[in-house]
């Protein structure tokens, strides 16, 4: 587990007062409010295997249990790699009174190193469901139905252009719920994710008009589209993109609850837990809207405690403290970046040992011994390592096999910048130096 990673565990930027990804968890806690829905923004990020995937009915062959995407522990303890570790457990929470929750909370993953990708982010997962033991009915997609109609409408553009379920690419839960109750809870969860985005993008185009900055598209009314998608616990699954600044953004994944998630984790006064109720779930990165909200332009500015980053979001928070978002909503003006200071860029080439795979696609079972295999993700940690966030890129940009040899040669392009002062070549030459000592060290790679 490397310092740098451990040493942001207690960092909690998501409860930090006036912190934008805080802002971004409270807008999300006041779009799916209290009583309906349980707010958790405590649990620890050091789960169980069990929980951050068998629970969810991940594969025993999933990319996402790899050693080269996930922070483990031991083989069964980890850093939770999404807020979805937690469903079961908030599941067996719900109530007739509370049949919904939200949890924020630190997430983790090994991944590359660009201006949008950091090991640690902030997620929100949301969930909704219906008891049909507490409703009397045996099917729920009429009172489902009625909740959709007592929510708001809006008028942004949704292109949809995939039926409520299909049998190969996006299937319905045959054994447990009737066609009309998989389109009824589909279509309450969309429902209420557009009004998210309506709250959300409202807000941005609001503060960009105020401070006179043309928004490409701007003017243009709020475009989203829904794009049918896998996750091993939701059947039908989405994912909601929005059209901003003249691309699709994929900004959530989400779909209808694999009942035997649900029925496992049922509250004890459920007298029938087979069935008992069924509903929606979501989950959605905070940093990313903070990005696009707030305007900011690197992700590792979300970490940094210079007064120039942390200040300008103190007015955003209300007077009466978390939850008041008064601020916000009147003064909300997009980041004003501090003067942007030279980048120091540095190659390094060497041999990899043995065979090399590139993406997690190659990844297995982490209880495999794979500490002899070579994966980018361990050349990312090891410049972590050496240069902490003064590291704002790492790419490969080169590459090939020798053709006698067989032996792989990669190139590696390091962009080192700090966001608060300019670096010196001496000091960015220094942490070079690390990078390729620890590369040899660590990875057994030799330097060209
Ligand atoms: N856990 C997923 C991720 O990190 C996001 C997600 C997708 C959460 C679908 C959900 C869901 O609750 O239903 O990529």
């Amino acid at each position: 587990m490397p310092p740098h990673i451990l040493s942001s565990v207690p960092r909690k930027l998501h409860l930090q007062p006036a912190h934008p990804v805080s802002l971004v968890r409270q807008l999300l806690e006041q779009q799916f409010p209290n009583p309906t829905f349980r707010h958790i923004n405590a649990l620890d990020p050091v789960v169980s295997t069990a929980q951050n995937f068998d629970s969810l009915g991940f594969p025993d062959d999933h990319p996402g249990r790899a050693r080269s995407d996930t922070y483990y522990i031991n083989r069964t303890t980890l850093l939770r790699t999404h807020t979805s570790a937690h469903q079961a457990e908030a599941f067996a929470g719900v109530t007739a009174e509370q049949p919904g929750y939200l949890i924020s909370a630190d997430v983790y993953r090994r991944d590359a190193i660009d201006r949008t990708h950091y090991p640690v982010f902030h997620q929100t997962e949301g969930a909704l469901v219906w008891d049909r033991e507490a409703l009397g009915v045996r099917d729920v997609a009429d009172k489902v139905y009625a909740d959709l109609a007592a929510l708001p409408d809006h008028d942004i553009v949704v292109e949809d252009v995939n039926p409520p379920f299909h049998a190969v690419r996006n299937p319905r839960q045959e054994r447990w719920h009737s066609e009309a109750e998989c389109a009824a809870i589909g279509a309450h969860l969309k429902r209420s994710l557009e009004l998210l985005v309506v709250r959300i993008f409202g807000l941005a185009r609001a503060a960009a008009r105020r401070a006179s900055q043309g928004v490409p598209g701007g003017d243009e009314p709020l475009k989203v589209r829904w794009v049918e998608a896998y996750f091993p616990f939701t059947s039908p699954s989405w994912e909601l993109e929005v059209f901003h600044e003249g691309a699709w953004l994929e900004i959530l994944g989400c779909g209808v609850v694999r009942q035997e998630l649900l029925n496992a984790s049922a509250p004890a006064s459920v007298r029938e837990p087979t069935n008992w109720s069924s509903g929606w779930a979501f989950g959605i990165g905070l940093e990313r809207i903070a990005m696009l909200l707030f305007r900011i332009p690197d992700i590792r500015l979300f970490w940094s405690t210079d007064q120039r980053f942390l200040s300008q979001f103190k007015s955003l928070q209300g007077p009466r403290g978390d939850g008041d978002l008064s601020g916000l909503e009147q003064g909300l003006r997009p980041f004003v970046p501090f003067s942007k200071y030279p980048a120091c860029v540095k190659d390094v080439s060497f041999w990899v040992p043995g065979p090399t795979t590139t993406s997690s696609a190659a990844g297995g079972n982490p209880t495999r011994d794979d500490s002899q295999s070579f994966h980018e993700n361990d050349v990312m940690e090891v410049v972590r390592a050496a240069a902490g966030d003064l590291v704002e890129d790492v790419r490969l940009v080169d590459q090939f096999v020798h053709p006698k040899t067989r032996r792989r040669s990669l190139c590696y392009r390091v962009s080192y910048r700090s966001l608060e002062r300019t670096l010196t070549n001496i000091e960015a030459n220094e942490m070079h130096d690390a990078v390729v000592r620890l590369l040899v060290e660590r990875l057994g790679v030799e330097i060209r």
